[in-house]
């Protein structure tokens, strides 16, 4: 079994997986069920200083993922305070309590919480892209707590390297990355209407569709700051999660697979990190983290694909979707015209067999 404990800011987490905030850590009872499901720390839903009266609907799946608009708790800060996070209490597991929006909010929200949280968790998901109400955040977090203050950032392109460094710069413990993307539509043809209420129907995507952003942000932003980097975004297996440590996460966070699978879905996750480990001979999570921080070697990217009989069973996948016309199935066998391929890669992808491998050029 390997040692799947990490420690962030000086917190220690049974494991690496653990809720993001959203209705999987909806009030105290939900986030006891992601205490059984398996989970290694605790996040709260974000509450700020009124309840939320979110559009209806407000959550839709599409393909490869969610629509929602949810914005933040429509439970009263108040009952948090009294009843929800004292419930947490005796679980053995760390609570990050996530907090919004801006400074004011922060200042009012901080102190009231201040006795349940091992650390607290900024959202600036609707205080925009001007760093400036994010560091004044982070300040009054910072002026009012002894915990760790985390800030989680909305994906904004390349900008999302230069908020990290801002908040870092302003005293920052860690970034949690990423919030769910958008704006985004989603239409049902039948009706005509979008499937999420609202004035415009706008609403964020999040689950797998959004794993590849996730990575790339995660990877910016390990690159660019000292302080820890938690991954969300498109978690729902083992593998999801060893990629995002790779890309220099500390921990993980999941809401979409918790929605739709529920919060056994933290064990499950959990375990097939382990067995993936104990697979490799890794003896502790630790040791994967920013693996994968670095690009290509040029003998790697001057490779080749190569078809390895055995698994291949002709299936004619790989032809059929070769932008090159380079491969033909004979006698059930892939074949690839080296002459014709361009070496995009794709076939390496899209054999659904691993009969396809890239292999490295040879070098001197
Ligand atoms: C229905 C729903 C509600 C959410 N509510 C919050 C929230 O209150 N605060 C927050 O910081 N993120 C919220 N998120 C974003 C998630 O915490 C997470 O960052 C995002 O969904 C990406 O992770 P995932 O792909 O595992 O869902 C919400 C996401 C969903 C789908």
């Amino acid at each position: 079994m390997a040692n799947l404990g990490v420690e962030i800011a000086g917190i220690h987490f049974p494991n690496p997986i653990m809720p993001a905030a959203g209705p999987p850590v909806r009030d105290g009872r939900a986030m006891l069920r992601c205490v059984a499901g398996g989970a290694g720390g605790l996040v709260s839903k974000t509450i700020s200083t009124h309840a939320a009266t979110p559009p209806t609907p407000n959550i839709a799946e599409i393909p490869h993922g969610l629509v929602n608009t949810e914005l933040w708790s429509e439970l009263p800060p108040e009952q948090w305070i009294d009843r929800e996070y004292a419930m947490t209490r005796g679980s053995g597991l760390p609570l990050i309590v996530s907090l919004g929006y801006s400074a004011e909010d922060i200042a009012w929200l901080a102190p009231r919480i201040r006795m349940y949280a091992d650390a607290v968790e900024l959202s600036t998901h609707y205080i925009g892209e001007d760093a400036g109400p994010m560091v004044d955040a982070i300040k009054a977090a910072k002026a009012a707590l002894d915990v760790p203050v985390f800030v989680k950032l909305s994906p904004l392109g390349r900008e999302m390297v230069r908020a990290a460094e801002q908040a870092e710069a302003a005293g920052a413990d860690g970034i949690v990355a990423i919030n769910s993307f958008g704006p985004v539509l989603a239409i049902d043809p039948d009706t005509r209407l979008p499937l999420l209420g609202g004035s415009d129907g706008y609403g964020w995507l999040s689950g797998p569709a959004i794993k590849p952003l996730a990575l790339r942000c995660v990877r910016d932003i390990a690159r660019a700051v000292r302080i820890p980097v938690i991954g969300v975004g498109g978690v729902s297996h083992g593998i999801d999660a060893v990629e995002l440590l790779m890309a220099g996460a500390s921990a993980v966070q999941v809401c979409t697979a918790a929605i739709l699978h529920g919060p056994a879905v933290f064990g499950k996750i959990a375990a097939e990190l382990n067995g993936w480990l104990d697979d490799h001979g890794i003896a502790a999570v630790t040791e994967i983290r920013g693996l994968a921080a670095n690009g290509m070697s040029a003998a790697w990217a001057a490779g080749k694909p190569v078809v390895s009989a055995g698994p291949c069973n002709g299936c004619d996948l790989c032809a059929v979707s070769c932008p090159y016309d380079a491969i033909t199935v004979v006698d059930k066998l892939a074949v690839i015209d080296l002459a014709a391929c361009a070496r995009c890669g794709l076939c390496v992808t899209r054999c659904r067999r691993g009969a396809i491998e890239w292999v490295q050029a040879s070098v001197g």
